[in-house]
């Protein structure tokens, strides 16, 4: 075994801000596996061209033959597993590849990583980690008085991607208890920042600001999200990965609990702060409510005292300035933005708010 982790899906939002602030802190060599989907992009971690800490294989996690020699021949002290297909509506739209990446993916990834560790010497195997990046989402819905969620909150998952996410947490988990393999769990709430893919809220929302283009929020708007800037969702795992105790889960959350039209609306008026437009009407006038997302959660919230506690971890980024920068980055990578917004991307646009009438 050396000192390489081997990320899964780091050519994804959090995973490639995950590979760039590793090099920046832990600084050991990284493996990433990523099939590289319609939201990889290599691209992300141009930083690292030619840097010998650096390899990129372009694979599937569900393929075990691949997964497993790449175990053999790199000899990982780590997994982190970020790869997963991560968007609720197109979970709405099309489930199927949910159940294989997620499900089917995450089981191979943790049967190649048990033939792997057990054939490790003893000091090897107690050091090695499997952890698994999952979502507040397995927890199903809040009303508006609820606690937030803990680590001891049943598994109630609504949407499809939630449920495959809690499909493959439950196999981490039983992968500890029947095996002893040592799997960490994150559950974080969203993440926003640079590099995510703009069919979701945050980058959606500033790149149609910026065009001048309709504001579309799904229902009253009033539905909840905590919000985590990604650096500190990948400084969360960073200390979970060094510090955390294997059979594990810890709550990942920003303490930043926002209804959707809020979020929307400080977009509007950071867009209107930082590119104005003499003369034009504020941005918030581009706002559309449109028909909603079926079983669309209404709360989410994380008690995130465990990782407090244990680890000493918590949110270095409010939301109002971890926002400001995330503005700023898309206005300041446009170049960035064309190459991902490609015909596949238009599509998808086209597919999920053509059809969405306006309440
Ligand atoms: P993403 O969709 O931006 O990236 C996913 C990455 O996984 C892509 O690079 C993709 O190419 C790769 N991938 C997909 N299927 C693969 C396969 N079969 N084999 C290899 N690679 C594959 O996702 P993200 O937002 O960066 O999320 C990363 C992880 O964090 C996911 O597991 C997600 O469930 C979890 N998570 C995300 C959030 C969030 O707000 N985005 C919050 C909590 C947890
Ligand atoms: P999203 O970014 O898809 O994350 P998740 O569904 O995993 O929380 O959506 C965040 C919230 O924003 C969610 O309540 C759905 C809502 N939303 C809209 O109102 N309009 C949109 O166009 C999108 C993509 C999301």
């Amino acid at each position: 075994m050396n000192d390489a982790i081997l990320v899964t899906g780091g050519a994804g939002f959090i995973g490639s801000n995950f590979i760039l602030t590793w090099m920046k802190t832990a600084g050991t060599p990284v493996i990433n596996l990523d099939r590289l989907t319609y939201a990889g992009n290599p691209a992300n971690l141009a930083p690292l061209d030619g840097d010998a800490r650096y390899l990129f294989m372009h694979g599937d996690i569900c393929d075990a033959e691949l997964v497993g020699s790449l175990l053999r021949k790199e000899q990982p002290r780590a997994i982190v597993h970020f790869a997963a297909e991560s968007h609720v509506d197109r979970s709405i739209a099309s489930p199927e590849a949910f159940i294989r990446t997620n499900v089917q993916g995450t089981f191979v990834l943790l049967e190649q990583a048990r033939a792997y560790w057990t054939g490790l010497g003893d000091a090897n195997r107690a050091n090695f980690r499997f952890l698994h990046v999952s979502t507040d989402e397995v927890y199903g819905t809040l009303g508006p008085d609820d606690p937030a969620f803990s680590e001891t909150t049943p598994y109630a998952p609504n949407s499809p991607y939630a449920a495959s996410k809690a499909g493959s947490d439950h196999l981490a988990r039983a992968y500890f208890h029947t095996f002893g393999l040592p799997v960490l769990t994150t559950n974080c709430s969203n993440n926003y920042g640079p590099y995510q893919f703009p069919e979701k809220l945050i980058p959606l929302m500033i790149l149609n600001a910026l065009e001048g283009k309709s504001l579309p929020v799904y229902g009253d708007g009033k539905n909840v999200r905590d919000w985590l800037f990604v650096e500190d969702h990948c400084a969360a795992i960073r200390v979970v990965l060094e510090r955390g105790r294997p059979g594990e889960t810890y709550n990942v959350g920003g303490n930043s609990e926002r209804a959707n039209i809020d979020v929307v609306t400080a977009i509007c008026n950071l867009v209107d702060e930082i590119c104005p437009q003499p003369g034009a009407a504020p941005r918030t006038g581009l706002i559309r409510h449109v028909q909603d997302r079926p079983g669309h959660d209404r709360r989410y919230a994380i008690d995130a005292a465990k990782i407090a506690r244990e680890l000493g971890w918590k949110p270095a980024e409010a939301f109002a300035g971890g926002l400001r920068k995330t503005v700023r980055w898309y206005i300041e990578n446009s170049k960035w933005v064309n190459n991902v917004r490609t015909g596949a991307y238009r599509d998808w646009i086209a597919q999920n708010y053509a059809a969405r009438r306006q309440l």
